[in-house]
């Protein structure tokens, strides 16, 4: 056993604070509060279900990962954030659609009582959406400034002693990286003087880690993963992760694709196709936000399957991704996939998958797990990308030197080792060298 790292324990309140209280932001609120009132149980979150084997398979040691590390209970937990629109996380819940008025009756009171602060917004990059409920300043720092004190107040208020924050706001339009994203001066430069290359999420970004507060990014848009706010976080001792919740179609793929790899097997095609009807589908509409969407969903196949080492399975295959907006279905997704694959002497075959997914339901528990493991994070002193949270993201961030990793059992495995090094727990290797001499 090595030394464990020093870990402040999670005492007092947690703050979860959430730019975007839509369809995500509203059913992992509801999760918590129900949780909480012990009427719902948190599936699909690690923090709260998952395992972590110690040492040797014999040692039978298999705790809980929240009776082994140090991680906020969600009893302490305690939720807000901004819209761009007033209804509270109740009525906002409601009108996602995705849980049922039943449980959320039970819930309300809890619900009502998180009512937005007014967002900051610009309607050039979320086009589909027009909000009415946002601040004005003159400048995006003086946004920035004003999310800050929110931020404090919101503390200072609930009485919290830690926040974390995560956006579950809107898809914006595609940004390519701009030279003022590279440095600090230059960003805040920037934000002075309104430059368009500063989209609202970043303004938003941006106050989370000026404030010292841990931050992920739950969109595909560029936000957190620039230069700037990397050394920012550095600099702050702030841990941040992102990018894309892992959800849905790309989850399967994820899932998928490692297991053909694997075993060798050849690609020639992937089409995935989607229907959805819920307000990101709404803002998916439009081309623009559509190509952020697309650019993270398109890059995963190409990590895992490493082409330019498997050239002849992996070379030439088309990879393509189409979501289309479809309101009868509301949040309750329909994906297909038909996969083209081959084998043995290049003999072809097909896989067809239909996923009646519903994504609000599999992003919550990835906000949970993100909040209480950053938390954890600032905690034990780790500062800037967190890449052992990868598994949570479709686009994981990582240094500029290396490349993400996408294979959803690397990065669970990367994510559970972290856990033991820092409890001083010998790192798995599935290595078995009991009958070698
Ligand atoms: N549902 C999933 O499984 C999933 C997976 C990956 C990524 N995401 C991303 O998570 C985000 C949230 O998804 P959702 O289904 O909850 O969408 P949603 O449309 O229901 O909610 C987004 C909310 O953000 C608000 N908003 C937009 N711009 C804002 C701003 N500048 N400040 C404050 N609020 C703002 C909107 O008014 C809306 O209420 C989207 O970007 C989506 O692409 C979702």
């Amino acid at each position: 056993m090595d030394k464990q790292v020093n870990i402040e324990k999670p005492e007092g309140k947690l703050g979860i604070l959430l730019p975007g209280l839509g369809a995500v932001a509203t059913t992992f609120i509801a999760g918590v509060e129900a949780v909480k009132k012990q009427i719902g149980l948190p599936i699909g979150s690690l923090t709260q279900m998952g395992t972590i084997r110690l040492g040797k398979r014999t040692e039978k040691r298999v705790p809980k990962i929240k009776d082994f590390i140090e991680l906020s209970e969600i009893d302490d937990v305690v939720c807000g954030g901004w819209d761009i629109f007033e209804d509270n996380a109740y009525e906002s819940a409601i009108n996602a659609g995705v849980l049922k008025k039943e449980l959320l009756d039970q819930l309300k009171p809890e619900m009502e009582a998180v009512k937005p602060m007014k967002g900051v917004f610009d309607q050039n990059y979320v086009k589909k959406l027009n909000g009415t409920y946002i601040k004005t300043a003159k400048t995006k720092y003086d946004y920035a400034q004003l999310l800050i004190e929110d931020i404090q107040n919101f503390k200072e208020k609930n009485g919290c002693s830690r926040l974390v924050g995560v956006w579950c706001g809107s898809t914006e339009i595609f940004l390519k990286k701009d030279p003022v994203h590279d440095s600090i001066e230059s960003l805040e430069k920037a934000m002075q003087e309104n430059h368009p290359a500063i989209a609202p999420s970043m303004v938003y970004a941006y106050a989370f880690v000026k404030a010292g507060v841990p931050y992920a990014n739950g969109a595909p848009n560029l936000s957190l993963d620039i230069p700037a706010l990397e050394q920012l976080a550095i600099e702050n001792n702030v841990p941040i992760g992102g990018k894309d919740f892992k959800t849905g179609q790309t989850l399967m793929k994820t899932i998928l694709a490692p297991g053909l790899k694997a075993r060798l097997i050849g690609l020639d095609g992937w089409f995935s196709t989607n229907i959805l009807g819920n307000r990101d589908g709404e803002v998916l509409d439009d081309p623009e936000s559509f190509k952020t969407k697309e650019e993270s969903k398109l890059s995963v196949l190409e990590h895992i399957l490493q082409p330019h080492v498997y050239p002849e399975l992996y070379a030439d295959f088309y990879h393509k991704v189409r979501i289309n907006y479809y309101p009868p279905r509301g949040d309750n997704k329909e994906g297909w996939d038909n996969i083209d694959i081959f084998g043995w002497l290049g003999y072809p075959m097909q896989i067809k998958i239909d996923f009646l997914c519903r994504d609000s339901i599999l992003a919550a528990p990835i906000v949970l797990d993100l909040a209480l493991f950053l938390d954890l994070a600032q905690r034990t002193g780790m500062r800037g990308i967190q890449e052992w949270l990868s598994f949570y993201f479709k686009s994981p961030m990582c240094a500029p030197e290396l490349y993400p990793e996408h294979d959803i059992f690397i990065q669970l495995m990367k994510l559970k080792n972290t856990l033991r090094y820092l409890k001083g727990e010998d790192l798995i290797t599935h290595l078995g060298l009991e009958y070698y001499d």
